[in-house]
């Protein structure tokens, strides 16, 4: 076995429109922009991921669904992006059915981590995009990652619900993957002319502090605009305030893991 450490990071929250998808695409991409070796896994049905990089539905048959089912090896189904260092496994609206498929099958938690476990040394980054639910699919991601970053919009009823992801990340720790851990809350769609955002970051941050992201991601428009264009904010306006927090979220993330060395 290589010695490589291989940091597998899933992105989740049970809540839509947080900012997982825009948080995996843009993260993955300024990791590679730091010259390290980096995968995208779409493991949301909605393939919202692989939209982000303009790939076509017609270029999803060997995906994530073909790789569980075994009809396609993990290798086939990695499509470079236009991001040097950035590769993806797209997803295809097939991997819904999954979830029912795999109720009565052995091991059926550990379907991503099998994916993973053929392909993980070539990479230095895997990020894990999940679907807004705490079904099969999440857990799967969270059986075979190694931490979990879990963005928040920063709103009013932003800490709801987030007790129970932490019960489940605390059922997959004791149950399934007692390698896991939470990397870190990240603050997202942050506006500071809103005094609820500030409210916001101010409980989280009691709650949860040091595992609370320094960098928060502000509301920028450019970052909603970049999916529309098949592309990573950091490519369509690397300047704008969106690609400099994800830039700087990486740097962090890269600072953090020096001091765990
Ligand atoms: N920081 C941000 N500023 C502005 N719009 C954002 C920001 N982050 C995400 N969005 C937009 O909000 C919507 C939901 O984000 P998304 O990443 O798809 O959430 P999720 O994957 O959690 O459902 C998308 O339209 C996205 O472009
Ligand atoms: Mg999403």
């Amino acid at each position: 076995m290589s010695s490589k450490f291989t940091h597998i990071i899933a992105v989740s929250n049970q809540k839509g429109g947080v900012g997982k998808t825009t948080t995996v695409v843009n993260l993955a991409t300024a990791m590679a922009a730091c010259d390290k070796k980096t995968l995208i896994i779409d493991a949301d049905p909605q393939g919202n991921a692989s939209t982000g990089f303009g790939i076509k539905y017609d270029q999803r048959d060997k995906d994530l669904y073909s790789i569980i089912c075994g009809v396609d090896n993990t290798k086939v189904s990695i499509k470079n992006t236009m991001i040097p260092k950035l590769d993806i496994i797209p997803t295809s609206p097939d991997l819904s059915a999954l979830e029912q498929e795999l109720v009565d099958i052995k091991n059926r938690e550990f379907k991503i981590r099998d994916v993973i476990k053929e392909i993980s040394d070539c990479y230095d980054y895997i990020f894990i995009d999940t679907p807004p639910s705490l079904g099969l699919l999440t857990i799967n991601a969270l059986c075979a990652a190694k931490s979990l970053i879990v963005p928040l919009q920063t709103e009013f009823y932003a800490l709801e619900g987030l007790s129970q992801l932490m019960k489940t990340l605390e059922l997959i720790k004791n149950n399934f993957n007692d390698q896991i851990s939470l990397k870190g809350i990240l603050l997202t769609m942050y506006d500071k002319r809103n005094r609820i955002c500030e409210m916001v970051s101010n409980d989280v941050k009691n709650h949860f502090n040091n595992k609370v992201f320094k960098t928060v991601i502000p509301r920028n428009v450019r970052i909603s605009e970049a999916p529309s264009y098949g592309q990573p904010v950091l490519m369509y306006d690397i300047s704008c305030s969106g690609s400099q927090a994800y830039a700087s979220l990486a740097g962090e993330i890269i600072n953090q893991e020096k001091d765990q060395i």
